[in-house]
């Protein structure tokens, strides 16, 4: 017996059928996802990539590639457990043209497992994780921000340049804290270091009173650690509270002390981090940048916020190519693959596994700002280990 759907069913269908077909084809809004985390430890760091990036489109008058943006968002609570069903409520049930996400780097290993699956455009504007741009690398997979080897490797550089001969390090315990480690571990060694003991604790645990007791014992000449968010504001606090910060420097990413000075006080002083971003930059395109984004959230911006506001420049700069059309996928890859992303962090291109190519700065805590010191590696490029594009 054949199927009888009521009348509004079949209507209902029809438009949706109509609804997916319009936005596919560059027509109608163009459906983006966003799927950050909302709440728990990173939860300003995912506000911060939000702001960014609706910033730069409300810039472009609220359109990207001639199309009005749509908006679907996802709180993905930088829970790796729960990111497949929740990169498929975007890809799935709300048919989204292209996705935005995560912080993360284990939730944007399943969402980029999903996205090669399903040919949705993906753009991650934080997660490090080395294999979204190295093994599961893909034409419609692209990083707005950097790759946990990135400014890791440039602290190790650093660390040795600064004369310190062993060190301890101090992560979370999934793919950021491993990867940012063994980046360290690979410039600090290069360098005549030597890394003497790995700590961890699992995410987003932050009792580090055991391990601290560990790092006086085991005094070494200086402490890496990557912690973002909360993490990063209660190890700093904790460090200085013990009187660490005194004799032993306590190193990492600039994710230590980015969006965290107001929490973190005095106990940042003096930290010496790197990373692809640094207050005072004082280029035209920054200020202009800084200057909008205080106007308009009444908020200082951070690395995160930078990231936002370039995954929009490189959505605008694909669908500039293709004139609104997601589905042109090999011609929005083109476009990306030859731009030059005017950043606030400074112009970066992409490199073959659509990774920026770009600056790493150190810098230095003073009062509620990471003061840039100098570059100290240019134009770095992750090695993209593992990608056959
Ligand atoms: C990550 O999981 O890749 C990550 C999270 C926060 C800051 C930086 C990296």
């Amino acid at each position: 017996m054949p199927i009888r759907f009521p009348r509004n069913t079949l209507a209902a269908f029809a438009l949706a059928g109509l609804a997916v077909t319009a936005s596919a084809q560059g027509t109608g809004k163009l459906k983006v996802g966003l799927m950050l985390p909302f709440s728990g430890t990173y939860s300003a760091l995912g506000v911060a990539i939000e702001n960014g990036f609706k910033l730069y489109v409300d810039e472009q008058g609220g359109k990207l590639g001639g199309r009005e943006i749509e908006y679907f968002k996802v709180d993905d609570e930088s829970d790796p457990a729960k990111a497949t069903d929740n990169v498929n409520k975007l890809i799935k049930r709300d048919n989204v043209d292209v996705i935005i996400g995560t912080v993360h780097s284990g939730v944007a290993m399943a969402m980029a497992k999903a996205a090669k699956e399903s040919g949705t455009i993906l753009i991650v504007p934080n997660a490090g994780a080395d294999a979204v741009t190295g093994p599961m690398c893909a034409p419609n997979i692209f990083r707005s921000s950097f790759s946990n080897w990135q400014p890791a490797y440039a602290m190790g550089v650093v660390a040795a340049k600064e004369g310190k001969k062993t060190a301890v390090t101090l992560t979370w315990k999934y793919a950021a804290g491993d990867e940012s480690t063994a980046g360290f571990k690979e410039g600090f060694e290069k360098g005549g270091g030597k890394v003497v003991k790995q700590l961890t604790l699992p995410f987003p645990n932050v009792e580090f009173q055991a391990l601290l007791t560990e790092i006086a014992a085991a005094k070494p000449d200086a402490v890496y650690s990557f912690m973002a968010g909360g993490g990063a504001v209660k190890l700093v606090k904790d460090y200085a509270a013990a009187g660490l910060n005194k004799t032993i420097p306590l190193y990492g990413p600039g994710f230590l002390t980015d969006g965290t000075l107001d929490a973190q006080g005095d106990a940042a002083a003096g930290m010496l981090t790197t990373l692809h971003y640094a207050d005072g930059l004082n280029t035209p395109k920054d200020n202009a940048f800084r200057t909008a984004y205080a106007k308009t959230f009444k908020l200082q911006p951070d690395v995160y916020a930078v990231q936002g506001y370039d995954a929009a420049q490189m959505l605008g700069v694909g669908l500039a190519a293709t004139k609104g059309d997601a589905s042109k996928k090999a011609e929005f890859a083109a476009a990306v693959e030859k731009a030059k992303i005017d950043s606030p962090r400074g112009a970066f291109t992409v490199g073959k596994s659509h990774n920026p190519v770009q600056d790493i700065y150190l810098r230095k805590v003073e009062g509620k700002e990471n003061k840039m010191v100098n570059v100290a590696i240019k134009g770095l490029a992750d090695p993209g280990r593992g990608c056959r594009m």
